[in-house]
């Protein structure tokens, strides 16, 4: 399955997650609702990065690698004057179609991050102070990368990586309401 396919592959069958998702976080019109989003991201994206920082990348990624949004994020949390939060660790096996399941979900956030940069401009953050890590997100260069190796990739477990992609999904929905959202 080549990298189209496999990417829309992903997208319809975790199309329902993200609903689900973006429905739990809804408007960031506060400072507050921002603060929490920074502090569930961090939540979401620490633990899953330190699972993906133990992997063993396979041939067909070249020297790419996903994106590590976390300093960035725990920089924007320092500008907000805020404490980066600590989370449960996030297990799941290496195997190649889970980490393509994950890195999916990971990377592919950052075709939203040009709509929650425009929530966070609205109160005031911008690449300098408290939506840095947005900023690099909306580059999109790490996705593009990550579409070419798709393609590359064959014999993918289409399977475990919607199953991986589901977890990683699940995981960010849980850090969202563990910080104050969907209640
Ligand atoms: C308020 C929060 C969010 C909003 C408003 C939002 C919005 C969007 C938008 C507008 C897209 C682009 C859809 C397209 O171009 O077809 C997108 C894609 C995506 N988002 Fe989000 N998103 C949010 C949060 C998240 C989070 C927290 C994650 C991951 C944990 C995530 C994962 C994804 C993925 C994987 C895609 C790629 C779908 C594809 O293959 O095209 N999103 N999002």
């Amino acid at each position: 399955m080549t990298s189209p396919s496999l990417r829309l592959y992903l997208r319809d069958h975790t199309r329902q997650a993200h609903q689900e998702l973006d429905r739990t976080i809804g408007r960031l019109d506060s400072a507050d609702a921002y603060g929490s989003f920074l502090r569930a991201s961090y939540a979401h994206r620490q633990p899953v990065e330190r699972y993906l920082a133990g992997a063993d990348w396979p041939a067909a990624f070249g020297d790419w690698r996903p994106t590590e949004l976390g300093p960035l994020i725990a920089a924007d949390l320092a500008d907000i004057g805020a404490e980066p939060p600590v989370s449960p660790s996030f297990d799941l096996s290496k195997d190649i179609a889970s980490l393509v399941g994950v890195i999916y979900v990971l990377e592919g956030s950052a075709l939203g991050a040009k709509l929650i940069r425009r929530m966070a401009g609205a109160l005031g953050y911008d690449e300098n102070h408290g939506a840095r890590h947005l900023a690099r997100q909306e580059r999109l260069g790490s996705w593009r990368g990550l579409l070419a190796i798709m393609e590359r990739l064959e014999s993918i477990d289409l399977a475990a990586a919607v199953r991986a992609a589901e977890t990683t999904f699940e995981q960010a929905a849980s850090a969202m309401r563990e910080n104050g959202f969907g209640r």
